[in-house]
């Protein structure tokens, strides 16, 4: 170790002792490396280097995950970054080369901060500071999000070309990697609702392309849920012939996608899964009404979970009327905006009507989608068969009145709740 008060400057072959001396399975919390030097020298056949290339900075920390503690580094490349996870251990790529390939840094552990920077010389000059950052963080990783990491293919990433077969995210698909784990990180929530291994049953509405029907059965698969069924469904015969094929492809056989309409999608008497009603359905930028239907399932069946987020919005944008809304409601533009607010607020309202806890949350960002609202509801400890509201409970009044302030008349949510039986007078 060095004492408190020294700084040295280390040769290209001394690095390796001087992380041996840290003993980072127990001290690292935390280490930034910024701008690759310009006498970087990679190690031939170094994946770390052609993951590090053209990367700004490097942060490194150690995460506890289902296989013990790792070392997470992520990568920083202008405003996106992706994570990778090494042993914990003093020559793990991203240190070793990390500190060697880095102009400057700070390697943080329990100990002593380490600051360090590359001389003009091509010497590592190292200060040791004491230390700010204790391993007491640790912690909260663990309850850190579930996340997809690159460097190791993933079947269904590599299947529906997200990734290659070195497990590398396509820079093109990188946004939809992205989503994929922001997708995973709600799903996990809802998850913990239901136990692993009693059956589960879940529908996702307009599935498309899938792909985040196939993170969600990965995930299934991958956290140990044993008696699960997943159905996609879809308007697009020839889109549920593709996730068909790929699911078949993939061997994920509780998995099958059907074509048809939402509001007109039945239990299906004749499947395994029919035994029960879906215990969780999922509707993610379905069009317009379609994310109503799925409501109206997920009400119908009582769900203990709900999630939807809603895509473009027609039904309220012609009917808005409130004199005193007209400086937002008199332009296109901010007239849709608001039509979109009211409808999400009035699902969210209808819902908790139903006795659902409700969220709103930012699904993903902006520069993916505009259409970035996750409705998420939880139904807890609730008798599935009670599932109707009366037009004088103050949860539908409260309903109706927000409507009523816009302007908006008897809306598809209402009709089809009333024509089902959920809504009676
Ligand atoms: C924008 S894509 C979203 C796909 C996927 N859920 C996602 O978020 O990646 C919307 C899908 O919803 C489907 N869809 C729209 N209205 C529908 C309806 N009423 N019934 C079934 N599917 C519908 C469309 O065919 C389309 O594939």
């Amino acid at each position: 170790m060095l004492n408190m008060t020294a700084k040295i400057s280390l040769r290209p072959e001394q690095l390796q002792s001087f992380l041996d001396s840290l003993d980072v399975a127990e001290t690292l919390v935390y280490a930034v490396f910024s701008r690759l030097r310009d006498a970087y020298a990679p190690a031939e056949d170094s994946l770390f280097i052609r993951q590090a290339e053209g990367c700004q900075k490097l942060k490194l920390r150690p995460v506890a995950l289902k296989g013990g503690i790792q070392l997470q580094a992520e990568f920083q490349f202008g405003p996106k970054t992706f994570h990778q996870q090494y042993p914990l251990a003093s020559d793990a790529p991203p240190l070793a080369e990390g500190l060697r390939n880095f102009a400057e840094g700070t390697i943080f552990t329990s100990r002593a901060d380490y600051q360090f920077h590359w001389t003009a010389a091509g010497l590592c000059q190292i200060a040791e500071k004491p230390p700010t950052k204790s391993r007491s963080s640790l912690s909260h990783n663990r309850q850190k999000a579930y996340l997809l990491s690159e460097g190791e293919a993933i079947p269904f990433l590599v299947e529906l070309g997200v990734m290659d077969t070195n497990g590398r995210v396509s820079q093109k698909r990188y946004d939809k990697f992205r989503q994929i784990n922001k997708y995973l990180e709600f799903a996990e929530d809802a998850l913990r609702h239901f136990p692993k291994d009693k059956p589960l049953y879940i529908v996702d509405f307009g599935s498309g392309k899938a792909y985040l029907t196939f993170a969600l059965y990965h995930y299934l698969i991958d956290r140990g849920y044993s008696q699960f069924q997943v159905t996609g469904l879809d308007l697009k015969d020839d889109v549920v012939a593709f996730c068909n094929d790929t699911a078949r492809r993939l061997g994920y056989d509780r998995l099958h996608f059907e074509v048809g309409d939402i509001a007109n999608f039945q239990i299906d008497e004749g499947s395994p899964a029919s035994a029960r009603r879906p215990d969780m359905i999922i509707s993610l930028h379905a069009c317009d009404i379609a994310t109503d239907a799925a409501l109206v399932k997920g009400l119908q069946w009582g769900c203990p979970v709900i999630l939807a987020v809603p895509c473009c919005q027609h039904e309220f944008f012609h009917q808005l009327k409130a004199p005193a809304m007209d400086p937002i409601i008199r332009y296109g533009v901010t007239r849709d905006k608001q039509a979109t607010l009211v409808t999400d607020a009035s699902r969210a309202l209808m819902l908790r009507a139903f006795g659902y806890a409700v969220e709103m949350v930012e699904f993903i960002t902006m520069e993916h989608t505009p259409k970035n609202v996750l409705i998420r509801a939880y139904r807890e400890g609730a008798d599935r068969r009670e599932l109707f509201i009366n037009i004088k409970d103050s949860g539908y009044r409260a309903y109706r009145e927000f409507l009523d302030l816009w302007g908006v008349g008897p809306t598809y949510l209402e009709l089809e709740l009333a024509r089902a039986g959920l809504l009676k007078d």
